[in-house]
C-alpha cells in the first residue's frame, strides 16, 4: 500500500458492513500510515463491494471515511460502487453493477494521470 499509487479496496457485505478482515486491514495500514508521516496520504482510493442484498452502502462508507481520515482522494463513479452477487461470478450478470465498476476504473485512471502528469 505504502508503495502504491491508487488502491481499490474490495469487501462482500457481513451484516451490513465490510467484513472483519477488511476492517482489520483498515485499522493496522490507518494507524500504521500515521505513525509514519501519513505514507497513504494523496493516494487514489476507490472502494468495492459486492453484496447479496442490503448494506451495500453502509460497507462502502466504512472503506470512504478510512480513504478520507488518511488523506486520500476518492473518486466517483455512475452509482455507488457496488454490485450484486451471492456467489463468485454472479456481479458478472449485474449489467448496472458493471457499468458503475467500469466507470469508477476510467475515473480512476483519470485522476492518477492528471495526478502524475
Ligand atoms: C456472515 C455473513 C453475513 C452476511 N451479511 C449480509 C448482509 O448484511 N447483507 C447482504 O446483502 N448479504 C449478506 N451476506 C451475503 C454476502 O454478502 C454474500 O454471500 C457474499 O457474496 C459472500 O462473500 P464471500 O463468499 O466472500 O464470503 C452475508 C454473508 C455472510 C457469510
Amino acid at each position: 500500500m505504502a508503495e502504491a499509487d491508487g488502491i481499490l479496496l474490495g469487501s462482500p457485505v457481513y451484516f451490513s458492513d465490510v467484513t472483519a478482515g477488511m476492517k482489520a486491514l483498515i485499522e493496522r495500514s490507518g494507524f500504521v500510515s500515521r505513525a509514519n508521516g501519513n505514507v497513504l496520504r494523496r493516494k487514489v482510493g476507490a472502494g468495492v463491494i459486492a453484496v447479496r442484498r442490503a448494506g451495500s452502502n453502509h460497507a462502502l462508507s466504512s472503506i470512504n471515511f478510512f480513504f478520507l481520515i488518511t488523506q486520500m482522494i476518492v473518486p466517483g463513479s455512475s452509482y455507488w460502487n457496488m454490485a450484486i452477487g451471492r456467489h463468485p461470478g454472479d456481479v458478472l450478470a449485474d449489467e448496472e453493477g458493471m457499468q458503475t465498476m467500469k466507470t469508477l476504473g476510467e475515473n480512476m485512471a483519470w485522476l492518477l494521470q492528471k495526478i502524475h502528469a
